[in-house]
């Protein structure tokens, strides 16, 4: 049985000390919830420190990182290399996040390299996909998450992609507080699952994990969670509010 996978995207917030008391603060409420897997993805800058926080206080949290370069080492000024992540007992990366691909132009492209960078380093991606508001209005939601799902994950083992994760974020539910309907999710990742049985057989599918992102709220999270294929949260702003991030992961109590 696949566990729930809560996944709080901190963004470009929290100092390193900020990042270590929030995961300090969280820890006592999740540590009796063995049913769900929580992840956090502080930024760069607050990684080792929460690395640290997790290791010392023998927390069962994941660490995540919210991006990387997929070279190994060398003259890409500014980047972060896999082997730096992995060294800090990073478990998962967020590739392909929409504020990439739109704030910073990354192409599907780069996400493929990404992930396949990850994936050789022992790293589980997140691979981010969701359309924008106009690209619904016309009615292209699910052409433009499977060109996104197929470009990122065309070369990949089948036995990689049943270990990867998928986040469907709605460019327009992200931090505006307009949720997709848990239907209207649904009908998305119902759709990524069977694109990914196409294109790497049942068994990938049926072990791929779907998340739902896009202003997820502990008022909103369990009717989202009830929908079949929606097996988790890649949560923003609520998962840096101790007590949001706390009644999210514990949706299942
Ligand atoms: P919000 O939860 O703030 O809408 O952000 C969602 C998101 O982008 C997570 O990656």
């Amino acid at each position: 049985m696949k566990k729930p996978l809560m996944a709080g995207n901190w963004k470009m917030n929290k100092l390193h000390t900020e990042a270590k008391d929030l995961v300090e603060q969280l820890w006592p409420q999740l540590a009796d919830n063995e049913g769900v897997e929580v992840v956090v993805c502080p930024p760069f800058t607050a990684l080792a420190t929460v690395a640290g926080s997790i290791d010392a206080g023998g927390m069962r949290i994941g660490l995540g990182a919210q991006n990387l370069y997929f070279a190994e080492s060398g003259a890409y000024t500014g980047e972060i290399s896999p082997p730096m992540l992995a060294a800090l007992d990073v478990k998962y990366v967020i590739i392909g996040h929409s504020e990439r691909r739109t704030i910073f132009a990354e192409s599907d492209e780069l996400a493929a390299r990404k992930v396949r960078a990850a994936l050789d380093h022992g790293m589980t991606p997140i691979l981010c996909c969701g359309e924008s508001l106009e690209e619904r209005e016309q009615g292209v939601t699910a052409k433009k998450v499977e060109r996104q799902i197929r470009a990122g994950l065309e070369g990949m083992a089948a036995e990689e992609v049943a270990g990867m994760v998928v986040a469907y974020e709605p460019i327009w539910a992200i931090g505006t507080g307009k949720t997709a309907t848990p239907e209207d999710a649904q009908e998305v990742c119902g759709h990524i699952r069977t694109l990914v049985a196409e294109m790497h057989g049942a068994e990938a599918a049926a072990g791929l994990r779907i998340l739902y992102g896009g202003s997820v709220k502990p008022d909103n999270i369990r009717e989202l969670m009830a929908m079949p294929d929606v097996e988790g949260g890649l949560v923003g702003g609520a998962s840096l509010q101790v007590d949001d991030w706390v009644a999210i992961c514990n949706f299942n109590l």
